[in-house]
């Protein structure tokens, strides 16, 4: 059904497709989010809880998105549109999320990379004062702007080169060297004084911190991880061949995602706790403080390694926040191209002027449009932004797509799509799921969502 004016590109085969979600899911979700969750939500129970979701309904959505992408050979709006002209509007609402979260994840990629190169210049201390460094950093009229234009440049510069020149080879380069770092970090972290107990808070199941807003928490964290409904994963799949397994591909792209929260958490918990002296105290520590305020802290505790290991440190986040933004931003390409049937390059040339026009609007929230505050004091645009995209399009997009297959389309168009390149045994398990399980529990995450927003309840 591809239009076949505008030429689309391609994955050169399974493991390049694999490696690329993989590396669009592994990001600053993984990093920062999902350890201060696990240190709040009872580590072990959190874990396991985190673990049966992503295998059950985690894995169920990737591949009815992938599937969907592969059937139509189109991104999200046309893969909707393809079913009938009445549906192109949930893949309007599905890429309406990438157009909100590429700005706002190049500002805090920016962040990354500041970090990661004032470790290179040894501003070790001056990083780890307590806050004072981050907030200067965050709300400065220049430096801010500079560092999200080179997280941008560099974002820009691969997705540039391609699918093939530059994405798939810079996803071949940085998410081993991600994995890599990840595991000498959490070595280093777990050996030293008082890191074990750390460990054994974040890894030992604590069943008393079971409660519905660890499930919906987990839900939440689940979806933004695995870079779900939001057309990434149609476009990806639909740059497959009809060949290749996508049963197989899925539950090894979960199995990616989980290894690198789990690494994560082990990397960042006991060091955390080390310096914080409990859990509870990690668990307080949601957002930013997390990785820019407390971690650095910790990195100077460790006296002359601080520099190397605060470098790395950055360096691994930086790649994971990279090869997300390219997928992200390779996402707005495909969309443009395919909605204005235009060339790549003139798609492109789009994508980037509103990354950077939007960018410096959200970063300007920070400083020059700081007395913005939409979601209550102390709030930002950037908190906007992230609120809007995450708790509220992305939940409503995956209850539509979750409609629209489990009861328009009907299941058994994807399973046959399925069925072209492997078996598909748990097929009736998965309808199931597609046609009621996932529908009920992302209509619990959204209420849950909003409400907490709104004060209704904590989460
Ligand atoms: N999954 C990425 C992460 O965990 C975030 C992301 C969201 C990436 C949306 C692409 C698209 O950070």
């Amino acid at each position: 059904m591809a239009d076949s004016s505008t030429p689309r590109a391609a994955w050169s085969g399974k493991w390049a497709f694999i490696l690329a979600a993989a590396a669009s899911a592994v990001g600053l979700g993984n990093m920062w989010r999902f350890p201060y969750l696990a240190a709040k939500y009872g580590g072990g129970t959190f874990l396991i809880t985190y673990l049966l979701l992503v295998f059950t309904f985690g894995v169920s959505l990737l591949l009815l998105e992938t599937a969907l992408g592969r059937k139509t050979g189109l991104s999200a709006i046309g893969a909707f549109k393809a079913f009938g002209k009445q549906y192109s509007f949930i893949g309007i609402l599905a890429s309406a999320v990438p157009f909100i979260i590429t700005p706002y994840y190049c500002i805090i990629g920016g962040w990354v990379a500041r970090y990661t190169a004032g470790y290179v210049v040894a501003e070790v201390d001056a990083m780890a004062d307590g806050g004072g460094f981050f907030t200067g950093f965050i709300t400065s009229p220049v430096d801010s702007y500079i560092w999200m234009a080179i997280f941008m440049a560099l974002v820009f510069i691969i997705v540039g080169l391609g699918v093939k020149g530059g994405i798939e080879k810079a996803n071949l380069v940085m998410m081993p060297a991600l994995i890599v770092m990840a595991v000498i970090i959490a070595i280093y972290t777990l050996i030293q004084p008082g890191a074990l107990e750390g460990a054994a808070y974040y890894l030992l199941p604590d069943f008393s911190k079971f409660s519905p807003e660890l499930v919906i928490s987990a839900l939440g964290q689940m979806f933004y991880s695995l870079s779900l409904a939001m057309g990434i994963m149609i476009t990806y799949g639909s740059y497959l061949n009809k060949k290749d397994s996508l049963t197989s591909s899925v539950v090894r792209i979960g199995g990616f995602d989980v290894g690198v929260s789990f690494l994560a958490g082990l990397m960042i918990v006991p060091a955390a706790f080390v310096a914080m002296g409990s859990g509870e105290a990690v668990a307080t520590q949601a957002g930013p403080s997390l990785m820019f305020i407390t971690l650095p802290s910790v990195f100077t505790g460790m006296g002359s390694v601080a520099a190397i290991i605060g470098f790395v440190f950055f360096l691994l986040v930086l790649f994971a926040a990279l090869t997300s933004a390219i997928s992200l931003t390779e996402t707005l390409v495909s969309i443009v191209q395919d909605g204005l049937k235009c060339a790549r390059k003139k798609a492109f040339a789009i994508v980037i002027a509103f990354v950077l026009i939007v960018g410096s609007i959200i970063n300007a929230g920070y400083n020059i449009l700081d007395f913005i505050e939409p979601l209550g004091a102390g709030s930002s645009l950037l908190d906007f932004a992230d609120f809007f995209s995450n708790s509220v399009l992305m939940p409503i997009v995956a209850l539509l797509t979750c409609i629209f297959v489990g009861w328009i389309i009907k299941p058994k168009t994807l399973i046959d799509e399925v069925r072209i390149s492997a078996p598909f045994k748990p097929a009736g398990a998965w309808s199931v799921m597609i046609k009621y399980v996932a529908p009920v529990l992302v209509i619990i995450i959204l209420v849950a969502y909003v409400a907490a927003q709104f004060g209704f309840f904590s989460m």
